[in-house]
């Protein structure tokens, strides 16, 4: 008697255990695949020296949609168009933040500018902003002459070195800071040496561009080890805080300085710039929800420097690398060149774009092989979300790796090489978000609001790059010696700068 009651005791507590694991088994979360985390580091040590490319191999052996820990926060990578597509459109609305990290507190205005303000009010405001005020049509029209006039300078300020060995990423970034700071604040505040109305010099604030650049791809180790932060041990929050007080000061000066104009104005002040324009519209805003404060006016101006002149700029160098590495290429591109201005007659204009497939079909190629931000700006998770099958947590980190998707197999042929005949057959591929085999851009809520302005200097420069000159590399370099190394940082730009010569092609008056 007393043997049967203690199995039906044993049998009762097997069933209930059973039923318990049965539960715990149908809410335990599944989780996308991916390696296992190393206590406290998680995955750190796996990402060096390149991440998108570190992640791009990981991704082989675990799956287009991967997870992995950086410290103690989760990170889930997507490698594939179909992964993106979940991310960027399907769950659009849960992504659409960023990450609390170190950088967009001290570099980004307390998270006050664009790029990192987290999905909420402020950033809705800012990016309507932006998108009806700042990047339409009617605006960047009314400042082509800007983009002209600079790129004669740069231009003639090539023809003026004939002959003589150029670095022409030096040359490009000048002249990109120079084109977008007329647009956005006007240049006086730049010149070669400080002077009264200059507050620093161009190629101080090139180390500042680049140190927010820098700053602003790092794996800071504070941000993933939390308990680790107060020793910055890498030291990149001292350095952001003393590029925070660089840039504050300059802006300081820069919105004083529109102020004060204004006021001078008076009834008669017209709109010159983009710091015009949104001082304007703060004056103006009586949204009781989010008021356009002087402040948020300093971070969005802030957004438009970095996030003008380095994207375009490097762009336009990967362009220039890969075209001088394929003479087939250059040669295409050149037919073109003659044809549209009519055998050299003038220079390419930006209403010339429509009839230049060739031209935009190497724009292409390069951004799906150099896509500038490999990873995109990381994207946060607002809630819990399930994405194709597995359970993404409120918090996680999101990595869109375009570098990974630009070389998917299953939807490029040939993808290690540059093909723009690729974007000349079948069915059109856009770039700028539609299509998520390609996503320089990025796609959706976050995508680049920029993007016409900077591919508008992209394609006129690289165009009058090739159509004004023709280019010598140095003596005993060979065109598959130029570097296609990367360096990484918020955006990859090649890691040696090419010294090439510039050689005229067209009538001297051009140049002038
Ligand atoms: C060829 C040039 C450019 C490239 C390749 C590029 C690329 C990108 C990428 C990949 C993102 C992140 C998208 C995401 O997180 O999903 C982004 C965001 C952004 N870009 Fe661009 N960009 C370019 C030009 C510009 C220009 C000219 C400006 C402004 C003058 C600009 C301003 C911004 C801003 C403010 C954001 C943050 C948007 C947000 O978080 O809501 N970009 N860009």
């Amino acid at each position: 008697m007393e043997s049967s009651v203690i199995v039906l005791a044993l049998a009762c507590l097997a069933a209930l255990l059973a039923f318990i694991s049965k539960k715990t088994q149908n809410t335990k979360k599944r989780n996308p695949p991916g390696p296992k985390p190393w206590p406290i580091i998680g995955n750190l040590h796996q990402l060096p020296p390149l991440p998108h490319i570190s992640l791009h191999l990981l991704a082989k052996k675990y799956g287009e949609i991967m997870q992995v820990k950086y410290g103690s926060g989760t990170v889930v990578v997507a490698s594939s168009p179909k992964m993106a597509e979940e991310f960027l459109k399907t769950h659009d609305n849960v992504f659409a933040s960023r990450p609390p990290l170190a950088s967009g507190k001290y570099t980004g205005y307390n998270f006050q500018d664009m790029t990192w303000t987290p999905a909420g009010p402020h950033w809705r405001k800012a990016r309507k902003v932006y998108l009806t005020e700042i990047f339409t049509p009617k605006r960047l029209n009314s400042f082509e002459y800007i983009r002209v006039e600079e790129r004669q300078r740069f231009l003639s300020g090539l023809y003026a070195k004939s002959g003589n060995p150029v670095l022409l990423k030096n040359e490009i970034r000048r002249y990109t800071l120079s084109s977008i700071s007329r647009v956005v604040l006007r240049d006086k505040y730049f010149s070669d040496h400080k002077t009264d109305t200059s507050l620093v010099s161009i190629s101080e604030f090139h180390e500042m561009i680049d140190e927010w650049m820098v700053l602003n791809g790092v794996i800071n180790i504070g941000d993933w080890i939390p308990w680790l932060r107060v020793f910055d041990l890498q030291g990149y929050v001292k350095r952001m805080k003393v590029l925070r007080d660089k840039f504050d000061a300059f802006h300081n000066y820069v919105i004083a300085d529109h102020m004060a104009q204004k006021d001078l104005a008076g009834k008669n002040f017209v709109p010159k710039d983009m710091v015009d324009v949104l001082l304007q519209l703060s004056e103006d805003d009586t949204d009781p929800e989010v008021k356009l404060s002087i402040e948020a006016v300093k971070a969005l101006v802030h957004d438009l420097m970095p996030g003008g002149t380095d994207t375009s700029g490097t762009t336009m160098e990967w362009a220039i690398h890969e075209i001088l590495r394929h003479p087939d290429v250059l040669a295409k591109l050149r037919e073109e060149l003659d044809k549209v201005t009519n055998g050299g007659e003038r220079w390419v204009q930006e209403d010339d774009f429509p009839q230049m497939p060739y031209l935009e079909a190497i724009i292409k190629e390069t951004l799906r092989l150099h896509p500038l931000s490999p990873l995109l700006a990381p994207h946060f998770a607002l809630e819990d979300c399930n994405v194709a099958g597995y359970d993404i947590a409120k918090g996680t980190t999101v990595l869109i790796n375009t570098w990974s998707i630009g070389r998917h197999p299953d939807h490029w042929e040939d993808p290690y090489e540059f093909k723009p005949e690729r974007f000349l057959q079948g069915k059109e591929i856009s770039m700028t978000g539609q299509d998520f085999t390609l996503l320089p851009f990025g796609s959706g809520r976050r995508k680049c609001p920029g993007y016409t302005l900077g591919l508008r200097l992209v394609r006129t420069t690289v165009a009058n790059i090739f159509h004004g000159f023709n280019w010598k590399l140095p003596e005993g370099m060979k065109s598959e010696d130029i570097c296609m190394v990367e360096r990484y940082g918020l955006t990859t730009c090649p890691e040696v700068t090419l010294s090439i010569i510039p050689e005229p092609r067209l009538p001297i008056h051009l140049y002038k």
